[in-house]
């Protein structure tokens, strides 16, 4: 399939910035109407949920950046610290020029280290940012302002739909990121078929690099989901605002409290919005009446921690082989670098 047809089956838009900046993106109502499927059908189980990809509207996206500065989170920092020591261990995986494509790029910040690194090593820089937030276009019109031997391509869609776009793109090598701990958000069964599609979509000499988590002291876990100045808790209680606001509903934001606890047989932190009363709440767009309980949980997100067995585990299962892994002092945090199986 061509890059057009895929252009054209995904219904992408392409907007051209500037030379070095254009950016893809789904028509509105496609969005809209994911939107309120996913929601109805998500919304409608014995456990209610909201899948985390709808935190970041504008306002999340904003309370997500203010999330990483928070004295708690030491995640952002941890993997900041880790990934400056990719400029000497980075280069000798290297073998050629690579495009740099980022999954969930956000505010792309760390992203700067790698376009660094792949400055020095070759004369024109390509970057593949991949987000289903609008944060995207600004993002990006920093980078290309900031480095001037950078071209931009961004798509503004979900990982998977942004992947099948890559697949065929060309074929010029690739270093994919996922930084943030992201991947910690997909269920382990979730997280496996999404590994076999990266793999399915990567070629041999493609690289792959996440940022995961590792398995610690509980308290240091909890404390990062309940911060002190109850950031975490407006970026989780913001979901039902953006709710309101795009389909048409009636969520009293006071009426539901930020809840998030270590579950230690599963290895991760759970996130859920916890309704204060019996309530009803309307979605118009959706056409839906909800009846919630007091204290009943709505779940907005896992966040998986791993061990380094569990990782090789995964990555041994779903094709793949590990070039290198990269930790902080303590071991809060890794850095696997892998490639696909020969
Ligand atoms: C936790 S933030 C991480 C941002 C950045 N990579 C970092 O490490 O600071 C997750 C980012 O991924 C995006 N995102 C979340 N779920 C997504 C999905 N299913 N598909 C595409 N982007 C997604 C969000 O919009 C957000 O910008």
């Amino acid at each position: 399939m061509s890059q057009k047809s895929i252009q054209n089956e995904l219904e992408y838009t392409k907007h051209v910035v500037s030379e070095r900046l254009c950016y893809y993106e789904p028509p509105k109502n496609k969005l809209q109407k994911t939107f309120v499927e996913e929601l109805s059908s998500s919304l409608n189980q014995k456990q209610k949920s909201i899948h985390p990809k709808f935190f970041y509207d504008k306002k999340g996206s904003e309370l997500f950046e203010e999330i990483c500065k928070l004295p708690e989170y030491y995640l952002t920092r941890t993997e900041i610290n880790i990934l400056t020591q990719l400029y000497e261990k980075l280069p000798p995986h290297l073998n050629g020029d690579f495009r740099l494509v980022e999954l969930g790029s956000g505010s792309a910040k760390k992203t700067r280290i790698f376009i660094s690194i792949l400055e020095r090593l070759q004369k024109h820089v390509e970057y593949f940012p991949i987000d289903v937030s609008n944060i995207l276009k600004d993002s990006s019109k920093k980078l290309r302002d900031d480095y001037e031997n950078l071209r931009v391509t961004g798509i503004i869609d979900s990982y998977e739909s942004g992947l099948n776009f890559l697949k065929h793109y060309d074929h010029g090598n690739n270093l994919i990121i996922f930084l943030g701990s992201s991947f910690g958000n997909f269920s382990y069964e979730n997280g496996l078929i999404f590994l076999q599609k990266i793999n399915s979509s990567m070629k041999k000499s493609d690289l792959f690099l996440i940022g995961l988590d590792l398995v610690k002291d509980k308290t240091v876990l909890e404390r990062a989901y309940n911060d002190s100045q109850d950031v975490t808790a407006k970026f989780n209680l913001n979901v039902l605002s953006r709710i309101n606001s795009e389909l048409d509903s009636d969520f009293n934001i006071r009426k539901f409290a930020h809840h998030a606890i270590y579950n230690e047989n599963q290895n991760r932190v759970e996130i859920y919005l916890r309704s204060l009363e019996n309530q009803t709440v309307n979605i118009s767009k959706a056409d839906m009446t909800l009846r919630i309980k007091q204290d009943e949980l709505i779940h907005t997100e896992n966040s998986c921690k791993f061990t380094i067995p569990k990782i090789k585990e995964m990555l041994s299962t779903t094709g793949f082989q590990i070039r290198d892994i990269w930790y902080d002092e303590k071991q809060h945090y890794c850095l696997v670098l892998f490639s696909k199986n020969d």
